[in-house]
């Protein structure tokens, strides 16, 4: 990963985040970027051993002047978010910023998702997001203010073979409208961040067909959008200079969300044909 940033240095120093899922992916560029510019990250996610692993690599990278620290935290289970904001605040004073990142969906038809596994998904994505941001208000950013960016997808027209996670996001979307809304008092700035289709080594591994290339095809731009390109807005929407900017959600797609859903429809002749007149032409 390449330390870049158009940002000021030292613009978080003294500053304190919590990046759910911030050892990988997109997560780990707001991560390193973050501490780049000189703010504490708390990354947070399932995996203790993966965590570890990461933190150790950005703390030996000397571009990073803030530190990484880690805490394990499945955001599906109510104690262990609890746990995450407490010991935060405990150990650092304070929660100025958290980045809501932490996601997870698998490739399947609607038709065929299991209670269980459409249960999952909204779990992950829309509950654990809602949980964070409520501790976060609780354990500190009720009385105290603080910035939250949430990570959504681009689901604006429909994400076929992703409902589940496309019908989470949608409801994040929503609830960031709401927060911004009722934590305005409290000196709370909400926003989301959409982005389109971002190649990662993690996202690839996970999905059965390679809808990257599938994905290429259906791009304005021409090309797939990089981890690095969601972090800088992030930044963005975390600094001073956001500062009028809340209950937002920013679409970083190269213009997709304008164009066509993820995955191209196979054509058909299923539906009921529209017979019409061709003399009257
Ligand atoms: N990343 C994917 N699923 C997660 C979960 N349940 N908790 C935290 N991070 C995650």
């Amino acid at each position: 990963m390449n330390v870049c940033s158009v940002f000021k240095l030292n613009l978080f120093a003294g500053k304190v985040a919590i990046v759910t899922g911030g050892g990988t992916g997109i997560g780990a560029t707001i991560t390193q970027e973050l501490a780049h510019l000189g703010c504490d990250v708390v990354i947070a996610s399932r995996s203790e051993e993966k965590l570890r692993h990461a933190a150790e690599k950005f703390n030996s990278n000397p571009k990073l002047t803030g530190k990484v620290s880690y805490i394990p935290c499945n955001v599906r289970k109510e104690d262990q978010v609890k746990n995450l904001m407490h010991t935060v605040v405990k150990q650092f004073g304070k929660i100025d910023f958290l980045v809501n990142n932490s996601g997870g969906q698998f490739f399947c038809p609607a038709e065929e998702i299991s209670k269980k596994g459409w249960n999952a998904v909204i779990d992950t994505n829309l509950t654990g997001t809602f949980l964070c941001c409520q501790h976060a208000f609780q354990s500190w950013m009720g009385e105290n203010g603080g910035t939250i960016v949430n990570i959504i997808a681009n689901m604006w027209r429909g994400f076929p073979v992703f409902c589940h996670t496309g019908a989470a996001r949608s409801a994040v979307d929503n609830l960031t409208k709401t927060l911004a809304l009722e934590w305005a008092d409290k000196g709370i700035r909400i926003n989301s961040v959409a982005p389109g289709t971002i190649y990662s080594e993690t996202a690839a591994a996970n999905y059965p067909r390679d809808i990257f290339s599938e994905a290429i095809k259906l791009q304005p731009t021409g090309r797939l959008g990089g981890p690095e390109e969601i972090s800088g807005i992030v930044c963005f929407l975390l600094s001073p200079a956001a500062a009028f900017l809340t209950g937002e959600t920013v679409k970083v797609d190269g213009a997709e969300s304008l164009y066509k859903c993820l995955l191209q429809i196979p054509m058909h002749n299923q539906l009921p044909a529209w017979k019409w007149d061709k003399s009257k032409l």
